[in-house]
């Protein structure tokens, strides 16, 4: 199959790629950056992989209509920013910025390549990489979770939509839990930005900070397989669930908070 990855600098999105080309799949990794772009070729060179790798900036147009160019069997919509302070406080603009990276420039990607795999009757599928913070808000990083929330929902009326067609376009939720990549650090580290004088949570600054760093030491999943698992089984099953959530407990944790907390 030929898949394409955004933002695969590292993290879940890289281990899954090098994992789907040594499976013998082809695979575009896009990166942020030019600079990702050469160090991640040096790396998949140096693995021997089926990988072609090339700059995508998903928040300009003129890098997203690379994708037009592309035969595409599956979309993995992976790239992602985190903003972290209170609802009072976040400036609209870093809201804007979070939601520009995490939503709007997902849903133009998915509407390029969902079009051109419909119209070819294309058995294509897109996956789209959300999260459980999409469906349990976490105080402080309300930012993130509503646009994670706003793509799931994205993801979900599209999935609905497409059975109108009878199109054998898939469209795939992931929702990972948390794990050690460094994406959740960086997120808890903007909350000190995004807290300033004015604040009327400047005297909790510091418990804020202390608390989100302990929740992540203690939930955070150190090895990423679980959740690269689900993504290959999206990938490649014949019949995929139109969600997959990891880690188990993580997994669990959210199935009860959706019976008895929502
Ligand atoms: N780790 C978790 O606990 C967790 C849990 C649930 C969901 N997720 C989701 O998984 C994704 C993060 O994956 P990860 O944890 O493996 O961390 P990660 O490696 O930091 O992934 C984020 C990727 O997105 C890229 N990116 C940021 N802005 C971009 C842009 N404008 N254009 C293209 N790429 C851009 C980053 O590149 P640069 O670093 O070069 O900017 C990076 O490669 C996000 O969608 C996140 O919501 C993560």
């Amino acid at each position: 199959m030929k898949i394409l990855i955004t933002g695969a600098r590292g993290g879940i999105a890289f281990l899954t790629g090098i994992t789907l080309a040594s499976r013998g799949h082809f695979v575009y990794m896009t990166t942020h950056t030019s600079e990702e772009a050469i160090r991640l070729k040096e790396i998949t060179d140096a693995l021997n992989l089926k990988v072609i790798v090339f700059k995508l900036d998903v928040t300009l147009e003129e890098d997203r209509k690379q994708v037009d160019n592309l035969d595409i069997d599956v979309l993995i919509n992976h790239a992602g920013i985190g903003v972290g302070g209170s609802v009072l406080d976040v400036p609209i603009d870093k809201i804007k910025e979070n939601f520009d990276v995490n939503y709007f420039s997902s849903y133009d990607i998915v509407k390029r390549v969902g079009n051109r795999m419909i119209k070819n009757n294309k058995n294509g599928k897109i996956i789209i990489m959300s999260s459980t913070a999409g469906i349990i808000p976490i105080p402080f990083l309300g930012s993130y979770c509503s646009s994670k929330s706003a793509i799931s929902t994205m993801a979900t009326s599209l999935r609905r939509e497409i059975k109108m067609l009878k199109s054998k376009v898939k469209v795939i939720l992931i929702e990972p839990g948390a794990y050690k990549t460094g994406f959740n650090q960086i997120m808890i580290s903007d909350i000190d930005t995004n807290i300033d004088k004015e604040s009327v949570f400047f005297h909790n600054k510091e418990k804020i900070y202390a608390t989100l760093t302990k929740l992540f030491n203690v939930i955070e999943k150190r090895k990423l397989d679980s959740i690269v698992v689900k993504i290959i089984e999206a990938v490649e099953s014949d019949k995929p669930k139109s969600k997959y959530r990891a880690p188990l407990l993580q997994r669990i944790f959210t199935k009860i908070y959706l019976i008895f907390v929502k």
